[in-house]
């Protein structure tokens, strides 16, 4: 049998929050720890050397590293330190131009089906023949990434790839799975390493789950 393409945390293993650093602020507003920052950190090292097996080994090997705002900054920053660190199969160092997108989709837990793109038309013009790499926090719906491939595609870009630290594993999936994921992870409200409930929780270093106080507390 062939290794997942994730690692599959279920309910099961949650960690107590006495076992962990949690800013005081956030005591009373979280549940239970889902996945722990230092394991976020080994996951994020080993996407960053499946994402650099697969750059093409050309004469200079370059990828445009596109970080979806403000969730994926997190993720972004961590996987270009790593893969900065890696060279092709031919010891060529990879040169890593960044991009940064804005999307936001969601009020409270809910998905408003709406993807606004802060990037002007000439901004997007810049990715016609390049290879792109689009990092991405959380794959919920789906709904946000189709709409920014679509988007993209308009462009003619050589090649798009995408990488997501978390997947969620919910019915109102459209079916999207990135090339690569972290983790795919149960279907519950995650907040925490730049994911947020109404821009709250972005600070926690670790990822967890939201707890009903912590939702009235931030509800808008
Ligand atoms: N947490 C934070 N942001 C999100 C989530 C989530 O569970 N799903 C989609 N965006
Ligand atoms: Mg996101």
């Amino acid at each position: 049998m062939s290794t997942p393409k994730w690692i599959d945390v279920t309910t099961e293993n949650l960690y107590s929050l006495d076992h962990f650093v949690i800013p005081s602020h956030y005591e009373q507003e979280i549940e239970s720890i889902l996945i722990p920052h230092g394991i976020i950190m080994d996951r994020v090292e080993k996407l960053a050397k499946l994402i650099a097996a697969d750059i093409p080994d050309v004469e200079e090997p370059s990828l445009v590293v596109c970080c979806v705002l403000k969730g994926g900054h997190q993720f972004f920053a961590d996987l270009i330190n790593q893969i900065k660190k890696l060279q092709t199969a031919s010891g060529k160092s990879i040169k890593l131009s960044l991009e940064f997108l804005k999307v936001k989709s969601y009020h409270n837990e809910q998905s408003t089906g709406e993807v606004s793109f802060s990037l002007t038309k000439n901004e997007l013009m810049y990715y016609k023949g390049k290879n792109i790499l689009i990092v991405e926090d959380i794959i919920d719906t789906g709904r946000t990434m189709q709409k920014i491939l679509e988007k993209l595609s308009e462009y003619e870009p050589a090649s798009v790839k995408v990488t997501s630290l978390l997947i969620k594993k919910t019915p109102l999936s459209n079916g999207y799975i990135p090339d690569y994921v972290g983790f795919a992870i149960p279907d519950a409200f995650v907040v925490g390493y730049a994911l947020d409930y109404n821009e709250h929780f972005r600070d926690l270093d670790h990822i967890a789950v939201i707890s009903e106080h912590g939702k009235e507390a931030y509800a808008l």
